[in-house]
């Protein structure tokens, strides 16, 4: 594959300009005034996304309609894609050229669902993981005594948990009975190295019919190898201690040689390719708990992704939805200043889902050197927060109607069976939230609430200004007729790509996390009593907790 294009920050080419002028125009304009006149709008900034697997079915609806942006601001930021060479940026990604440059590597997770063809020389095979799960699923192993492994508790963090954690929560069923006689596998996941995280979940396991994978693409997180270590020493607790523990573990890892030697079976350790970034594992041998946790049914969460890749890929980028999505994201950031974006989906099966997201665009996009070594002009990644709806309603919500900040918001509605009417009151209240939240409540219509309630004219207007909502908060809905393994995996491809298209045009790397690296040295420091060399503020810190250890002993 040939070198790239020679790297112009996005401020360096002619759309950027044309686009400050744009939110200069349209900043005072209340953005629920874009609907006046203009009764098409919703429809015109609306992607239909049809299943092409099946004939007529809509797979998922895009909803940018109440996005602060008119259709000459899109064809803009379209225009500054295809300035930004997005289209090369696509086809690198998709053709295995080394769009990780830092560490000289492609970042193809795509060819674990089929979506490219997996760089030369490593295979995207998952087999010996996918029997191992079948088997697992199906009662095939035993541990240590003789019983069946019926619970697998993932020992992993970042990537390593937060992908399958996500996807085991959406989709597996909670109702789970016996079938053929097999209790379903109930699985956990522990990711924090504080001990009561694995203590909650040991608490209710069995030794005997407990299985551990430790999840780590490198074997050498700390964390998950203090958890991985406390599980082995509670096996042998629990087991005594001739018991042979390896039939409790297994391991997703890169680093076979390490696993091996922490006690696992070397026909127990499954690898990921390289080329696989732990924040676009999910797809990989890291998804085993998915796999599971719903045995077949994980191929349509590939092929939910595989139809996105190929959306991406071939799609015009005006009907684009990842493109879309990263270009109104762009939009939002750099030229309408609004520094967060907050998720909320409306399923409590989404509930990992702002984690996962805060981790896909905050450690790929959170980074302000560009290709070229320069440091950028423009912001990058935004803040990412959220949580299951209608929960934030009752929390976080008040800020958006009456704070001083502008947040981007991106509902997330799974529709789902109609049945039981509480999932009729889950959907209505997304499509009103995204409603209020732009619409807000001007003085008058607050004087009016008040008058309704029979308040005598004083109290009225001294109560009036304090309803006030300002409105305005710019929102893209998602909507699925359902929340199942295809559906999850658009939804998932559909966010990593959007990221793909942000770092491409803001000119970083979204595939490394050197930051990261730079807090674990400290902390590795700190952990071998290495005090000497930090600032004063950190080592009497260090010096005042040993102190407090020291008291408690
Ligand atoms: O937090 C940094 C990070 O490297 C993530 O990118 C990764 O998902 C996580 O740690 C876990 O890494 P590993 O799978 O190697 O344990």
């Amino acid at each position: 594959m040939s070198e790239a294009s020679p790297f112009v920050p996005p401020q360096h080419l002619s759309a950027w300009p044309l686009l400050e002028t744009h939110a200069q125009q349209l900043s005072p304009k209340p953005l629920a005034a874009l609907f006046d006149n203009d009764p098409d709008r919703a429809n015109r900034l609306t992607l239909i996304f049809e299943n092409p697997t099946e004939l007529d079915q809509t797979a998922l609806i895009a909803d940018f309609s109440k996005q602060k942006l008119n259709d000459e601001i899109l064809a803009s930021l379209i225009h500054l894609a295809r300035e930004a060479r997005l289209d090369e940026g696509i086809d690198r990604l998709f053709n295995g050229a080394p769009v990780n440059f830092t560490e000289n590597r492609a970042a193809s997770h795509m060819a674990m669902r089929g979506g490219c063809p997996p760089p030369p020389g490593i295979g995207a095979d998952t087999r010996a993981m996918r029997t191992f799960a079948f088997d697992l699923r199906e009662g095939m192993f035993t541990g240590s005594t003789g019983k069946t492994i019926r619970h697998l508790i993932n020992l992993g963090i970042g990537g390593s948990d937060l992908g399958p954690r996500l996807a085991v929560e959406a989709l597996a069923d909670p109702r789970g009975g016996i079938v053929c006689g097999i209790e379903p596998m109930r699985i956990d996941f522990v990711s924090n190295v504080d001990p009561r995280d694995l203590d909650s979940v040991l608490v209710h396991a069995d030794a005997a019919s407990t299985l551990f994978v430790v999840s780590s693409k490198s074997f050498s997180t700390p964390e998950t190898l203090a958890n991985a270590k406390a599980a082995r020493q509670w096996l042998l607790e629990q087991l005594g201690e001739d018991a042979d523990i390896s039939a409790h573990f297994a391991a997703v890892s890169n680093a076979i040689e390490s696993a091996v030697t922490f006690g696992i079976k070397p026909e127990r350790v499954f690898p990921l390719p390289e080329w696989v970034g732990g924040r676009y594992s999910v797809w990989s041998s890291i998804g085993l708990p998915l796999l599971a946790a719903i045995g077949g049914t994980f191929d349509d969460f590939l092929v939910g992704g595989r139809i996105i890749d190929d959306h991406f890929r071939l799609t015009p980028f005006e009907q684009n939805l990842p493109v879309w999505m990263g270009l109104i994201g762009l939009w939002n950031t750099n030229f309408l200043g609004i520094q967060s974006t907050a998720a909320l989906p409306y399923a409590h099966g989404l509930r990992s889902f702002p984690a996962w997201l805060q981790q896909l665009e905050m450690e790929s996009n959170g980074k302000h050197t560009l290709r070229n070594g320069n440091r950028t002009e423009a912001a990058t990644a935004p803040i990412v927060w959220g949580s299951a709806g209608t929960n934030g309603q009752h929390a976080f919500h008040q800020l958006l109607y009456q704070g001083t900040r502008q947040v981007a918001l991106d509902f997330i509605i799974p529709i789902g069976e109609e049945g039981d009417p509480r999932q009729r009151i889950l959907v209505d209240n997304a499509i009103a939230q995204a409603a209020a939240l732009m619409m807000g409540r001007d003085i008058n219509a607050a004087r009016d609430t008040l008058a309704r309630r029979g308040l005598p004219d004083a109290e009225v207007e001294r109560l009036a200004p304090h309803l006030v909502c300002q409105g305005g908060q710019p929102s893209t809905t998602l909507m699925l007729p359902r929340l199942d393994a295809f559906h999850l995996g658009i939804l998932l491809a559909l966010y990593e790509h959007k990221v793909f298209v942000q770092g491409w045009i803001w000119g970083i790397n979204p595939f490394d996390q050197y930051g990261v690296e730079h807090g674990k040295d400290i902390a590795r420091a700190l952990a071998s009593g290495e005090v000497a060399g930090q600032d004063p503020s950190t080592a009497q810190l260090a010096r005042l907790a040993e102190e407090f250890r020291l008291r408690m002993r």
